[in-house]
């Protein structure tokens, strides 16, 4: 992977992730080591965690596989190609993408540790058993919720580590550490209750309950309205300490949850792999569509190709006494567009 293998100087926690969700089960301190892309204070940190990291792998992948689903049918598309450049280069300039990306990276770290703990796979953590004893409402706390504490401080130790070892005072460094809280505030913001009922055929006698993280996709989507609605930035200095504000004066500052950018994105059109910009051709696209899936946009003007292909599906299905359906394959045929 060409940008793992060039270290440049401004590095993308994504690069990394990239690697470590890439890699077999981490298990032994030697490992850590090995791991290409983590910095010094990453490894140290590696070693003295490693039943935690193969929490972070799974978290690096469920970050990766959301980007690509939240960005399916948009120019930019969080492409990870093997041959290419990890997300390209637009993620290590300061673009709205980048802003996505690093806050979807530490929430998937956040999570992922957070599930471990939950689930009693780590020796370092377990429950959240701080919610205990009977609530307002009348229920009982079970005295597992989940142990987002837990997860959200380990992400801030070992992801945020990057910025703040390179000094944290540079423009870059404060838009990562900005979203990469934001990813995290995704998560703590949106925890919910949930509950299970005892009693005889589920009367509800008894209801113990605890305290859950949002399903990731729940996470993804918080991020992808944080993404359409991200402020653009620039560094001031207020007496001694430098802060990112808006741009524009006319805007409402940004909250701890909001995405934050400093540079303007390319349109992706055309490929161009020094910049790590893929293009659209080749991109499927809809044709009815007048959002940036149609194939006006995704095509950036240059037309498209119809082909016809046939796919297959069940259909005329019947249900049979008892108890399974039945369905037949129908063959259909349907238009399908790419971008020239
Ligand atoms: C992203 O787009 C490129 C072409 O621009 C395509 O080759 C690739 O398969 C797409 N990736 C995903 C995950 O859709
Ligand atoms: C194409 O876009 C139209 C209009 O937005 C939508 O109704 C339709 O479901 C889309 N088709 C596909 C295959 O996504």
């Amino acid at each position: 992977i060409a940008l793992l293998l060039t270290a440049t100087s401004t590095s993308s926690p994504v690069r990394y992730l990239a690697k470590l969700s890439s890699v077999g089960s981490i298990s032994e301190e030697e490992t850590c080591e090995k791991l290409k892309g983590l910095i010094q204070r990453q490894v140290q940190i590696c070693k003295r965690n490693v039943e935690v990291m193969d929490s972070v792998r799974r978290g690096a992948q469920l970050a990766i596989d959301e980007c690509q689903y939240q960005f399916r049918n948009r120019r930019w598309n969080c492409s990870t190609l093997d041959t290419l450049p990890v997300f390209g280069k637009v993620v290590t300039q300061g673009t709205r993408e980048a802003a996505f990306v690093y806050a979807i990276s530490s929430a998937g770290v956040a999570f992922a540790v957070t599930r471990a703990c939950s689930s009693g796979e780590l020796e370092k953590c377990g429950c959240d058993r701080s919610v205990h004893g009977v609530s307002p409402e009348g229920f009982q706390w079970s005295g597992c919720s989940d142990n987002i504490a837990y997860g959200v401080a380990f992400s801030q130790t070992f992801v945020d580590v990057r910025e703040r070892s390179k000094g944290s005072s540079s423009s870059r460094a404060l838009m990562n550490l900005h979203n990469n809280e934001a990813g995290r505030k995704a998560i703590l913001n949106n925890m919910r209750v949930e509950c299970k009922c005892h009693g005889v055929s589920g009367s509800c006698e008894v209801k113990t309950c605890w305290k859950a993280m949002p399903p990731f996709r729940k996470v993804g989507n918080v991020l992808k309205e944080k993404f359409d609605g991200a402020t653009e930035v620039e560094q001031r200095k207020i007496g001694s300490t430098k802060v990112l504000v808006p741009k524009n004066s006319q805007f409402k500052p940004h909250t701890d949850e909001d995405l934050v950018y400093l540079d303007s994105s390319p349109d992706f059109c055309e490929h161009d792999m020094k910049n790590g910009v893929l293009g659209t051709t080749g991109r499927h696209c809809n044709k009815t569509s007048k959002a940036i899936d149609g194939c006006e946009l995704m095509c950036c003007g240059r037309g498209f190709h119809t082909e016809e292909v046939e796919v297959v599906d069940r259909c005329s299905c019947k249900f049979h006494w008892c108890c399974y359906v039945k369905c037949k394959q129908c063959r259909k045929v349907v238009e399908m567009h790419t971008c020239r």
